[in-house]
């Protein structure tokens, strides 16, 4: 039983991103139950299985994205439930209404949609707004306005519980707010799959999500566990997004004013409960955040950060460097861009990243034009530190 589940969740995991990719018949080894703890004072290798097996071709790499993505599950974020039993979808006006069972469970649960302007036969590009976008988007766009606080509440780490995700699934699920955000666009995208571009106007392959800070790691998480979306724009996500939990903690020690683990589950409830036992000792989790883009690879990936010392410049440099050079490895490093510009205010988007933010957009939302080569930072970082104990990077190409 244990078997056929782990099936599943890899086949959802490796999601093609292209007709070579759909071809592919991905079988992964056993995977155990659960994973154990490590001791390692950098970002964990990429390039390695728990079990120590190197991954050298494009079939192992989506076998290891989904052992990352249940790594990081039991870790940190708590367990990603399967499709619900039923998503019935309607659409009246701007706004579409899902009701949405689970069990015995259901909820109906109403979206704002603003369609795009430019839509064709298939519909038109739509960015999904987890709580609010702080970006430029283009006008003629589709909005999806997704009201993230009633799927998962953020108030507090008491907040764990609240909200139709927890009304579904109950509410003792393990799930912390971040990753049930991920489930309940998932069944957006459903409703939107079911309707169809005649009645949206949107084509479901053209999908984008933001959102900033707290909005921003919840964006994050939505584009690594929801393989429909197309591009994943994180804006100031810092720790718990763009940021390593071991790195932040790092520069908490050189004492800099940063969000840490220890510090972030006594403030609210975007992580699972099963997190709490790590975050005073973050180099034992065998992930850290560099997985996240690793999740979302080899998808567009434009990540937005701030040198504002909360957020952890030099942290999410680093994490967001090791994101980089593992597009790199599989051949597709354009599909991901880091701008960290600094010296404008928290979500404030400053004009400077413009023109790379629209290249991203352009080449993933509109079809059009390649994307900008964006790795900007000023922060003082010493990659070395925390990737030397990497294996040499397997030479992929999923272009
Ligand atoms: C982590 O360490 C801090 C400071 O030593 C302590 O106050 C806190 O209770 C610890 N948290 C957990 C979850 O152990
Ligand atoms: C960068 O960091 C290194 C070591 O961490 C330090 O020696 C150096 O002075 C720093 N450079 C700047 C410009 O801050």
């Amino acid at each position: 039983m244990a078997r056929i589940t782990y099936l599943i969740v890899a086949l959802v995991a490796t999601r093609p991103a292209s007709a070579a990719a759909a071809r592919r018949d991905t079988t992964c080894d056993a995977a155990p139950a659960t994973y154990t703890s490590i001791s390692d004072p950098g970002l964990p290798d990429p390039w390695k299985f728990a079990s120590g097996k190197s991954v050298a071709s494009a079939d192992d790499f989506a076998c290891r994205q989904a052992e990352m993505s249940r790594i990081m599950q039991q870790f940190e974020l708590g367990d990603l439930p399967p499709a619900p039993d039923l998503v019935t979808a309607t659409m009246s006006g701007t706004s579409m209404s899902l009701s949405i069972k689970v069990g015995s469970n259901t909820k109906t649960v109403s979206v704002s949609i603003t369609k795009p302007s430019t839509a064709g036969a298939s519909g038109g590009p739509a960015i999904i707004a987890v709580g609010g976008a702080s970006i430029p988007i283009p006008s003629g766009m589709g909005r999806i306005a997704f009201g993230n606080d009633a799927c998962a509440a953020q108030q507090n780490p008491s907040s764990h519980g609240t909200g139709w995700f927890f009304d579904l699934h109950g509410k003792t699920h393990s799930a912390g707010a971040t990753l049930a955000w991920a489930w309940c666009v998932g069944r957006i995208i459903d409703g939107l799959e079911q309707l169809g571009p005649a009645k949206t106007g949107i084509d479901t392959k053209k999908l984008g999500v933001t959102g900033c800070s707290r909005n921003g790691k919840g964006a994050f998480m939505v584009g690594a566990f929801e393989k429909r979306i197309a591009l994943t724009i994180p804006q100031e996500s810092g720790s718990g997004g763009a940021a390593s939990w071991r790195i932040s903690d790092s520069e908490f020690a050189k004492g800099k004013s940063i969000q840490t683990a220890h510090q972030i589950v006594r403030e609210n409830a975007w992580f699972s409960p099963r997190f709490t036992e790590f975050v005073n000792k973050t180099n034992t989790l065998p992930e850290d955040h560099h997985f996240l883009p690793a999740l979302v690879a080899p998808r567009g990936l434009f990540v937005i950060e701030n040198d504002i010392d909360w957020l952890g410049p030099v942290s999410t440099t680093v994490a967001m460097k090791a994101g980089r050079m593992i597009y790199d490895a599989l051949g597709v490093k354009g599909n991901m861009g880091f701008s960290l510009v600094g010296g404008h205010s928290h979500c404030s988007f400053p004009s400077a990243t413009s023109a790379d933010l629209t290249s991203f957009i352009n080449r993933f939302l509109v079809g059009t034009g390649q994307t900008n080569d964006v790795e900007v930072s000023k922060a003082n970082i010493t990659m070395d530190d925390w990737i030397k104990g990497w294996s040499a990077a397997p030479k992929i190409s999923l272009a």
